[in-house]
C-alpha cells in the first residue's frame, strides 16, 4: 500500500492542524470589522470628530462624524425614524435610543453577531448580541414613561407619510404594557438584534452600550471571547472534535501497534 499507518496518521494530524488554523483565522476575521449596512464605513478607524454620546468610539469607529451627529436628531436622515410617534419621547428614555444607535452605527466589535439581512436597505444585520443586564434594565427603567404603539419597531409601520406612523388599529400605550419585562424591550424592539443576559458590565461576557472610554473599549475583549468560544458561549461541536482528534490518533496508534 505504500503508506504505513503511522505515516497516514501523521498526514491526518497535519490536515487537522491546518483545518484548525483555518477555522481560527476565520474567527479572527470577525474581530474589528464593520457590517455591510446602510451607513457603516467599510473598515473601522479613528474618527476625531464624533458627536455627543457616540464619542466613546472615536479611537476606532464604523461611523462617520456625520452619522454620529445624525444619531442624536429626531427623525434624522439616517432612517427617517420618528421616536415621537406617540407623543414626545422623554429625554431620559431617548438617550438610550441614541446610545443604541451609536453602538449599532459605530461599534467595530459586533462581528461575531453579524447575520444576513436580505432587506432592500441593508445586506447585514446583528442578531442576538448579548447585552449586559444593566444596559438593558436601565434602558427599560428610563423608558417606563414613554409611549409607543408597537413592540417590533423594525416592521409594520405606516410609512405613507415618509416617516413611521402607528398603523391603524395599533393603540398608543405606555412602554410597561408593550414591554412588560426588560428582556421584552431589548429583544423584541429590533427583532432580536439584542439578547437579554444575566451577565454584568465589566464581566467580559456581554456587550456594553455605555462604557467609560478612559479604560478603553470593553467590547473588544467580549467580541474576542465569543469569536473564540462560539457566539452561544458554549464550545461548538467542531471545537470539541478538534480537541479530541489528537487523543483519538494516539489511541488508534496504540491499538494498531498492539496488534501489529
Ligand atoms: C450628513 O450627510 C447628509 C447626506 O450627505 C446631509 O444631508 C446631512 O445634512 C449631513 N448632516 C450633518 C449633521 O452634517
Ligand atoms: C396610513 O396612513 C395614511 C395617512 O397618512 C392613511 O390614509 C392610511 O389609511 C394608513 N394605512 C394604514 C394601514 O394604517
Amino acid at each position: 500500500f505504500g503508506l504505513s499507518v503511522r505515516e497516514m496518521a501523521a498526514q491526518w494530524a497535519v490536515l487537522a492542524l491546518l483545518a484548525a488554523c483555518m477555522a481560527s483565522a476565520a474567527k479572527e476575521s470577525v474581530l474589528n470589522m464593520c457590517m455591510d449596512a446602510k451607513h457603516h464605513k467599510t473598515e473601522p478607524g479613528p474618527e476625531e470628530a464624533l458627536h455627543g454620546q457616540c464619542v466613546l468610539w472615536k479611537d476606532n469607529a464604523c461611523c462617520t462624524a456625520n452619522t454620529s451627529t445624525e444619531a442624536h436628531q429626531d427623525q434624522s436622515y439616517l432612517y427617517n425614524f420618528n421616536w415621537n410617534h406617540c407623543g414626545v419621547m422623554p429625554e431620559k428614555c431617548k438617550q438610550h435610543f441614541i446610545q443604541d444607535t451609536c453602538l449599532y452605527e459605530c461599534s467595530p466589535n459586533l462581528g461575531p453577531w453579524i447575520d444576513q439581512a436580505d432587506t432592500s436597505w441593508r445586506r447585514e444585520r446583528i442578531l442576538n448580541v448579548p447585552l449586559c443586564k444593566e444596559d438593558c434594565e436601565l434602558w427599560w427603567e428610563d423608558c417606563q414613561d414613554a409611549i409607543t404603539c408597537k413592540e417590533n419597531w423594525h416592521k409594520g409601520w405606516n410609512w405613507t407619510s415618509g416617516t413611521n406612523r402607528c398603523p391603524r388599529g395599533f393603540m398608543c400605550q405606555p412602554f410597561k404594557y408593550v414591554f412588560p419585562r426588560p428582556a421584552d424591550l431589548c429583544e423584541k424592539i429590533w427583532s432580536n438584534s439584542y439578547k437579554y443576559t444575566m451577565e454584568h458590565r465589566g464581566s467580559g461576557r456581554c456587550i456594553q452600550m455605555w462604557f467609560d472610554p478612559a479604560n478603553g473599549n470593553p467590547n473588544v475583549a467580549v467580541a474576542k471571547y465569543y469569536a473564540q468560544n462560539g457566539r452561544d458561549a458554549s464550545p461548538t461541536p467542531r471545537a470539541v472534535l478538534l480537541l479530541l482528534l489528537p487523543a483519538a490518533l494516539l489511541l488508534w496508534r496504540g491499538w494498531y501497534d498492539g496488534i501489529a
